[in-house]
Parts: C-alpha cells; sequence; structure tokens
C-alpha cells in the first residue's frame, strides 16, 4: 500500500476540526481548501429535501426550457453510432418528480446526473450549491503506446504535474503501468466513467478521450486537464484502488488513493451561511428585460468547460510565437519553415483581437514561406459561432462562399409568442437572440428585423415525433469581421476544414480498437438560463413586478413561460441546430465523421503540443 493523503498537510489541519461535525457538517468544512470528499459530502447533504425548491427548478423552469431544446426529440432514439446518448427526456423528468429525496443534493444529483448524461456540452444542469467542490485524485490517467502495445498509465509527468497543488508523494507511481483500476480491465473502467461521469460529448470516444489527462490553451496559458477520472466535478467518489506496475520493476502491486475535495465556492462559515452565499438565486442568476437593463445582450457563445491546472513548464513549446499570443490562440513555425501551426485553445475571450491574430500569424506563415497548416484544436471549448466562422472563411478565402451552417431554432408557442412580441415592440438584435436580424436568408441577405421567421413554421419528423422549426437560414457573421478576408486562400492548400474543405482530420488517443469521433460538441448556440429569460422578459412575455420579492424579479405572466430560479444555478441548452453540409435533413451533431488519421499518444506527446506537431508534419504531412 502506498501512503495516504496527498495533501497531508491539508488534511492534518482538517482533522483536529471533526469534533464539530455533530454539530453543523459546514462548519466543520468552512474555511479550508481541501477536505475529504466525505465530510464535503455531510455538508452538502445538510440541506433537507424541500418540494417547493424542486418544483420550482424541475417543473416550472426546466421542463419549460426544454421547450427549447433543439435535440429533445432526437434523444428518443440516437442513431448509431451515438446509441449511448439516448434518452425520454420527458419520462425522466417525470421519475424525477416522483422519486422520494431524503435531501436537497440528493434531488440535484439525480437531476444533474440525468442531464449531464445527455452528453451535449451545450445543455447542462448547474446547480451551483452542489459544484462547489471538484475531486481531485493525485493519479490522473492517460492512454500511452509504448513498445508497439497501448496501456493505461498514471501520467509520466506526475511529480512535476501534482507538485503544481501541493506536496506529491506519490513520486514512485510515476509512469506506473496500470493493471486494473476497481478490481476492472483500466479500459473497461475508462469507459465506464466515459458512460456515468463525463457529459458533454455525444460520442462515446470523445468523452474516453476526456476521461484521460491531456494539455490544452485555457485562455493564453497552457494548462494540463485531470481528466474525468482524476478531477472529477463532485465528491461522489472517496478514493479509487489501482493495480500497478511502478517504472523500472515488474512486480505488481495494489495501491487506494484518496480523493481530496478542492474548494471553489464563495466563502462561508457554517450551513446557513453555506446555504445563503453558494445555494439561493443572485442578482445575476435570473435574467433581465434588456429593454430596461442598460446592458447589452450577450454574444452567440456555444461553449464547454473543463477544469485543469498549468502544464509544467518544461513541456510548453519552445519554438517561438508568431503573430499576437496573448489570446486564446498561439501561432509557430515548425523548423524548416514548411509548417505553421496555429493552437486554437477557444474561439472566446477579445473578438477582434482574435482576428487579428489570426492576421498576423497568416502574415508570418508567408513571410516565411510556409505552405502547410496544422490546427491544433486539442480540448478546445468553444466560445462565439462567429469566430469560427471567422477562421474558416480566412483560410478558404471569399471564394469558399458562406462559411457556416444551415440553422434553426424550435418554433414552440412561447418562441413563436416571443418573436411576434419582439416584431411587436420594434426590437433588434442590440436587445434579442430571437430577432430575425440576427440571421440571414439562405441567399445571404441579412433578414429584417420584423421578417417572421417562424410563420410559416416547418414540421419535421424525428424518431416518429412531429418537431415545429423555424424556417432555415444563415448566420450573419460577416457583419462582425472587422479584417478583411483575402479573396483566395493564404495558402495553395485544397485541405481546409473537414466538410467543405477535406482537411486531413487526425485525432489522438482514445481506447484501442474503439472508434472515436473527430467532432466534440455540434449544436450551433447555447442559452444560459440567464440568456433564455433575458429573452423572454424583452419581449414581454414576463410582467415585471415593481415591488417583491427584489427588483429583479418577474412574475410569470406566460403560463409557458419557465419560472424564475430560487436557487443560485444554471439550465444551459442547446437553442440552435447546425445541420451538415453533407445532408441538410441531418444535424451534424448526428452525422458520424471519422479522422483520416488516429495516432496513440506517446510519452512523447501525451503532454507536450510541440512535440505532437512535429509528429504529424512527419506522419500526416511529409
Ligand atoms: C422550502 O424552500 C422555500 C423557498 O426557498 C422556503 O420558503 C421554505 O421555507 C422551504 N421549506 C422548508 C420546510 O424549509
Ligand atoms: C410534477 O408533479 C407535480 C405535482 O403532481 C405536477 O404538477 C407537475 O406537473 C409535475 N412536473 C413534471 C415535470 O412532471
Ligand atoms: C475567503 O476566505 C479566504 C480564506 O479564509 C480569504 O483569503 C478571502 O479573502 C475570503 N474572500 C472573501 C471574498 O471574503
Ligand atoms: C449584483 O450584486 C453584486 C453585489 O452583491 C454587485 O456588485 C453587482 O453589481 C450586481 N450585479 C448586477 C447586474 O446588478
Ligand atoms: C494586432 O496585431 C498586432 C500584431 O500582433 C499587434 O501589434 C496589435 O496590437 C494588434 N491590434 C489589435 C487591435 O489587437
Ligand atoms: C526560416 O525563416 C526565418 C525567418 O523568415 C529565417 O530566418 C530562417 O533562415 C528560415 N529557415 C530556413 C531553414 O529556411
Ligand atoms: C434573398 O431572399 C429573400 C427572401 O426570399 C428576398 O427577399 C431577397 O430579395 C433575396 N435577396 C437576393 C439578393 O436575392
Amino acid at each position: 500500500m502506498s501512503r495516504p493523503g496527498l495533501f497531508l498537510s491539508a488534511l492534518a489541519a482538517f482533522s483536529s476540526l471533526s469534533w464539530a461535525r455533530a454539530v453543523d457538517p459546514c462548519a466543520v468544512v468552512a474555511g479550508q481548501l481541501f477536505v475529504l470528499p466525505a465530510d464535503a459530502l455531510a455538508c452538502w447533504k445538510s440541506f433537507p429535501f424541500n418540494e417547493t425548491l424542486r418544483q420550482n427548478v424541475l417543473t416550472n423552469n426546466i421542463a419549460r426550457v426544454f421547450d427549447f431544446f433543439t435535440f429533445e426529440d432526437y434523444y428518443l432514439d440516437s442513431p448509431p453510432p451515438f446509441q449511448e446518448s439516448t434518452a425520454n427526456i420527458r419520462a425522466g423528468l417525470a421519475r424525477i418528480n416522483t422519486t422520494k429525496y431524503k435531501t436537497d443534493y440528493d434531488f440535484n444529483i439525480d437531476l444533474y446526473n440525468f442531464i449531464t448524461q445527455l452528453n451535449d456540452g451545450h445543455t447542462r444542469w448547474f446547480p451551483n450549491c452542489y459544484g462547489t467542490y471538484q475531486n481531485l485524485l493525485p493519479a490522473p490517467v492517460v492512454s500511452l503506446e509504448i513498445n508497439g502495445v497501448q496501456d493505461v498509465y498514471i501520467v509520466p509527468d506526475l511529480v512535476d504535474f501534482v507538485s503544481l497543488l501541493g506536496p506529491g508523494l506519490y513520486t514512485r507511481l510515476a509512469g506506473a503501468k496500470v493493471i486494473s483500476i476497481e478490481g476492472q480491465d483500466p479500459y473497461s473502467y475508462v469507459d465506464f466513467i466515459a458512460k456515468t461521469v463525463s457529459g458533454n460529448y455525444l460520442d462515446h470516444g470523445v468523452r474516453v478521450n476526456s476521461v484521460f489527462s491531456s494539455y490544452r490553451l485555457s485562455s493564453a496559458d497552457y494548462s494540463q486537464r485531470f481528466g474525468d477520472l482524476a478531477g472529477p466535478s463532485g465528491v461522489a467518489q472517496t478514493s479509487l484502488t489501482f493495480q500497478v506496475i511502478v517504472a523500472h520493476s515488474t512486480k505488481v502491486e495494489t495501491v487506494t488513493l484518496p480523493y481530496i475535495a478542492s474548494y471553489l465556492g464563495a466563502n462561508f462559515t457554517d450551513g446557513p451561511s453555506y446555504w445563503e452565499n453558494n445555494c439561493v438565486a443572485t442578482n445575476v442568476t435570473n435574467g433581465v428585460d434588456f429593454k430596461v437593463a442598460g446592458q447589452p445582450k450577450g454574444n452567440i457563445i456555444d461553449k464547454s468547460n473543463s477544469k485543469a491546472v498549468g502544464l509544467p513548464p518544461q513541456f510548453e513549446p519552445t519554438l517561438p510565437t508568431v503573430g499576437g499570443a496573448e489570446g486564446v490562440m498561439k501561432s509557430y513555425i515548425l523548423p524548416g519553415n514548411k509548417t505553421g501551426v496555429m493552437f486554437i485553445g477557444s474561439f472566446e475571450g477579445d473578438f477582434n483581437g482574435f482576428q487579428n491574430d489570426t492576421q498576423s500569424a497568416i502574415a508570418a506563415f508567408q513571410a516565411a514561406g510556409v505552405t502547410r497548416l496544422i490546427i491544433d484544436l486539442s480540448n478546445n471549448g468553444g466560445g462565439f459561432v462567429c469566430l469560427g466562422q471567422f477562421l474558416h472563411q480566412y483560410l478558404g478565402g471569399t471564394r469558399i462562399g458562406y462559411p457556416g451552417f444551415q440553422s434553426t431554432n424550435r418554433a414552440n408557442p412561447l418562441a413563436r409568442k416571443i418573436v411576434a412580441s419582439d416584431i411587436a415592440l420594434g426590437l433588434n438584435d442590440e436587445f434579442t437572440f430571437y430577432t430575425a436580424d440576427n440571421f440571414a436568408f439562405l441567399n445571404g441577405t441579412q433578414m429584417p428585423a420584423d421578417y417572421d421567421y417562424m410563420t410559416p413554421d416547418v414540421p419535421i419528423i424525428v424518431n416518429g415525433q412531429v418537431d415545429i422549426n423555424s424556417q432555415r437560414f444563415h448566420d450573419t457573421c460577416e457583419l462582425s469581421f472587422v479584417v478583411p478576408i483575402p479573396a483566395t486562400p493564404p495558402f495553395p492548400l485544397a485541405t481546409l476544414m473537414n466538410e467543405k474543405e477535406h482537411s486531413k482530420m487526425v485525432v489522438f488517443g482514445g481506447k484501442p480498437l474503439e472508434a472515436v469521433q473527430f467532432k466534440g460538441m455540434a449544436g450551433n448556440q447555447v442559452l444560459e438560463w440567464f440568456d433564455i429569460d433575458s429573452e423572454i422578459k424583452t419581449a414581454n412575455r414576463k410582467h415585471r413586478r415593481s415591488r417583491y420579492p427584489s427588483p429583479f424579479a418577474h412574475y410569470n405572466s406566460d403560463p409557458l413561460a419557465p419560472v424564475d430560479l430560487l436557487v443560485n444555478g444554471d439550465f444551459r441548452h442547446n437553442w440552435r441546430t447546425a445541420w451538415s453540409f453533407l445532408n441538410e435533413n441531418e444535424p451534424i451533431a448526428y452525422v458520424s465523421e471519422l479522422p483520416q488519421f488516429r495516432f496513440p499518444y506517446t510519452v512523447e506527446t501525451y503532454n507536450n503540443p510541440q512535440n505532437l506537431w512535429l509528429f504529424v508534419e512527419k506522419q500526416v504531412l511529409a
């Protein structure tokens, strides 16, 4: 057995306080950054189940927001290879509505797991009250090929990686080969986590990759994800038992490693202050009427989320960056000047800066005589729909025409009323996502703000259900491009972007012999609860109450409108479908797209982006 306790000092400090447990489980963990998962759980479970809150969250909010969710009917029978992501959403909500729960946590976690296992990162229930702790295990795992054989390993950079968090006592385990996890074949256990914990991606293979540790660019910084085995949200698990063979040994040994719960929430001193500071709706939980709020609506976002700590600095690229490197994109020229690399960590952040960075990186590539391009989208967290389209357009040139997808949203009765109200109120895209001037007709002409693109609506049959959609439209991203798009591609390539341009798609990692799609999330636009609620309020479908309980509260006037949340949480949903270029009757999310190239990670590439790009240059581009 190895010695328990990654954060021994944190644990020792904590245990002297355990006498207070009988009094108030939250007082026991208050003020501590790292606690035992069981103690965090005791705090979370100290709040009794409350039927008023269940009805507020489930019946009056989430069930009504699901009316806007574009993929509801697809879930009844998800086509292969996505069949694992099949669920009868209404039946699931009805089950959760009638289950007897002891605690508020039990209710929320059941709902959280149900919605997470839709495996759509655009459609998530985040109850902030129970998202304040993240479990961490001092043994992130990766799948590596060593001497021609793929196995699961504890990350070889364990010592550097974990020491960034606190004292590491597991030096011996760095690079250990994993023989079993919880008594199972390690890849089977990884499959189990991909199925029950990961969420976010329709494709099982992509979720398998998210179970493993991997590098990413987070804002402008290199970081390494723990992965969903070693860094899951929540505190459900207290330890994991591995059989391992440590480096330079042949002996199988058993180690039980403890999870430690790290606190990410607002300060508290006891149960009541925990509840007040983390669980009660705040002034930004529910939406606002943008006609009176004096703030503009947000941007079109298509995002995911993930957790990471800094990549040990020795694994960061040593090549100098070219073009702007302050933002979410870092660009490099590989030795020999043949290949340019753009590592794009997300499409978030500085909208104009991203365009400027693209322009300056491409200019630097051209000046150096670069003729080939690698775009690394590892762990790309999504972001502005229009920046993805910008990149496609910039690299393809104006000759490719419209760089986006055909899109629709659901024309449910409330959505139709919102569009009609917006038109009657004379609103435009400065105030709402729903008005037609956000979009263009399929011939590229921007729709007028008063065009009702839900009349007539467009019913389609999905899994035997009649699903009522809006008319189809294009995005109008080109209106927000601030740098000129070249007429012809900046490189003599016929190989950009997949569906239209047939780029070479390369995927690393995954489970041997199990497919991995190259697409991550493929909705089109996500609306947070705040966003959709603001749409409803701005369209006057919920009337303002002036005094009680706060100036932000809106009385629920339309019976179809989801009510304000009483708790601090966010139900995000996929609000628009992107239809595939290849088959315009099929959402791109459900089109199976396998990469042309698939490679296992190796010790050299799994946490070392520059090594990975050099490998791709040699294996794929040469
Ligand atoms: C349940 O929650 C509601 C809303 O926060 C609150 O008014 C009520 O007092 C709670 N009920 C109990 C029994 O605590
Ligand atoms: C939950 O049960 C209540 C009470 O029976 C009912 O009014 C409500 O419509 C149900 N909600 C859902 C989502 O099934
Ligand atoms: C929360 O507590 C930490 C540690 O006790 C303290 O450093 C920090 O300033 C507090 N934050 C707030 C917002 O009170
Ligand atoms: C919400 O409240 C916080 C402090 O409680 C305040 O700083 C912030 O400006 C408020 N935000 C809005 C949008 O009202
Ligand atoms: C545009 O990029 C150049 C080169 O990286 C940089 O010097 C300049 O500050 C950037 N401008 C803006 C508006 O981001
Ligand atoms: C690559 O380009 C840089 C800058 O343009 C130049 O200094 C260098 O000599 C080039 N290297 C090769 C191998 O062509
Ligand atoms: C594009 O289509 C719309 C709607 O059919 C039409 O009103 C508009 O005139 C068309 N624009 C062009 C340039 O053909």
